[in-house]
C-alpha cells in the first residue's frame, strides 16, 4: 500500500519538485497551495497530482484541508512543510505587518500543518515530518530578520518533534536549501543575486530537484534512525 504525503506550497518552486519526486517514488501525493489558482491547475494538468487550496497560516483552514486530503487519499504518513514567503526589508524599514506575515506563514504554518496530523501518526506508529528551512535560518541574511527568525525556528521545531515522536516511529528533520533557482530567488534584485551566486563555491544556483532528492531519502521507511537532523544543501556556501 502506498503511503500518503502532503506537501504544502507543493505546486510551485521547490515544493513542486518535491511533490513530483514523491509521486515518482510511489507515494500518493497531495499538493497544497495558498492562492495561485492558475499555477495550481497547470501543475495538476502536467503532473496528475491533485492540489488543495488553503492558507497554512490559518489553523482551522489547515485542519479542514488536511482532513479533506485524508478523506480523499487516506491517513497522512508524510508531511513536508514547505510553504514559505519572503517580505524582505532592512530591519529599520521592516513593518510589523511584514514581520507577522512571514511568522504566520513560515513558522506558525509549520505548527498548523503538523499539529492536526500528529495524533494519527502517533496512533499508527509511523510518521515522517520534513520542514524546509533555509541557509538563512542558519546564517542570517541582510534584509531578512523576519525570514531568518522563522527558518531558525523551524530547526527548533524539528529537534523537539524528533524527541517527542521517536518512540512512536515518527521522525522530524529539516532541510536547509541554499539559493535555489525558483521565483522567490529570481525576485531578489539582480545585482544582489549576482553577488550571492559569487559566494556559492559550486558556482550556480541549486535546482529544486536537488532538494526533492533529500526529502525522498528522509521520508523513506528505512530512514528511521535519521531523526532531528538538518540536511544542508547549499553548494558549499555555508557550513554549520
Ligand atoms: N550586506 C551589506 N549591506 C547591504 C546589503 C548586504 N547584503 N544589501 C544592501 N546593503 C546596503 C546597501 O548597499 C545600502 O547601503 P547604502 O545606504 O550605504 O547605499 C543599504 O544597505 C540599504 O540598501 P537599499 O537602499 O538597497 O535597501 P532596500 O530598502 O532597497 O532593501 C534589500 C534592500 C530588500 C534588503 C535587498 O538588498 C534585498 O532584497 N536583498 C536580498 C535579501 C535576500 O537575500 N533575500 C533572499 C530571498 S530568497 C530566499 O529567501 C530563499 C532562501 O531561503 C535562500
Amino acid at each position: 500500500m502506498s503511503r500518503v504525503a502532503i506537501v504544502t506550497g507543493g505546486s510551485r518552486g521547490i515544493g513542486a519538485a518535491i511533490s513530483v519526486a514523491l509521486r515518482d517514488a510511489g507515494y500518493k501525493v497531495a499538493a497544497n497551495y495558498a492562492g495561485n489558482d492558475a499555477a495550481a491547475s497547470k501543475f495538476t494538468e502536467e503532473t496528475g497530482i491533485k492540489t488543495y487550496k488553503w492558507n497554512v497560516a490559518d489553523y482551522e483552514a489547515s485542519k479542514a484541508g488536511l482532513a479533506q486530503v485524508e478523506a480523499d487519499l487516506g491517513p497522512i504518513d508524510v508531511v513536508v512543510a514547505n510553504a514559505g514567503i519572503t517580505r524582505d526589508a532592512p530591519f529599520h524599514k521592516m513593518t510589523p505587518e511584514q514581520w507577522h506575515q512571514v511568522v504566520d506563514t513560515n513558522l506558525t504554518g509549520v505548527f498548523n500543518t503538523v499539529h492536526p496530523v500528529w495524533p494519527g501518526m502517533r496512533e499508527r506508529k509511523f510518521g515522517r515530518v520534513v520542514v524546509i528551512s533555509s541557509i538563512n535560518g542558519q546564517k542570517g541574511q541582510f534584509g531578512q530578520v523576519n525570514y531568518a527568525a522563522t527558518k531558525a525556528g523551524d530547526l527548533g521545531i524539528v529537534k523537539s518533534l524528533a524527541q517527542e515522536g521517536a518512540r512512536f516511529g515518527i521522525t522530524a528533520n529539516a532541510i536547509c536549501p541554499g539559493y535555489i533557482a525558483t521565483e522567490m530567488v529570481m525576485a531578489v534584485p539582480e545585482k544582489v543575486r549576482e553577488s550571492i551566486i559569487a559566494q556559492i563555491p559550486t558556482g550556480r544556483l541549486g535546482r529544486p530537484e536537488e532538494i526533492a532528492r533529500c526529502v525522498v531519502f528522509l521520508v523513506s521507511d528505512d530512514a528511521e534512525f535519521t531523526n532531528g537532523s538538518t540536511i544542508t544543501a547549499n553548494g558549499g556556501q555555508f557550513f554549520v
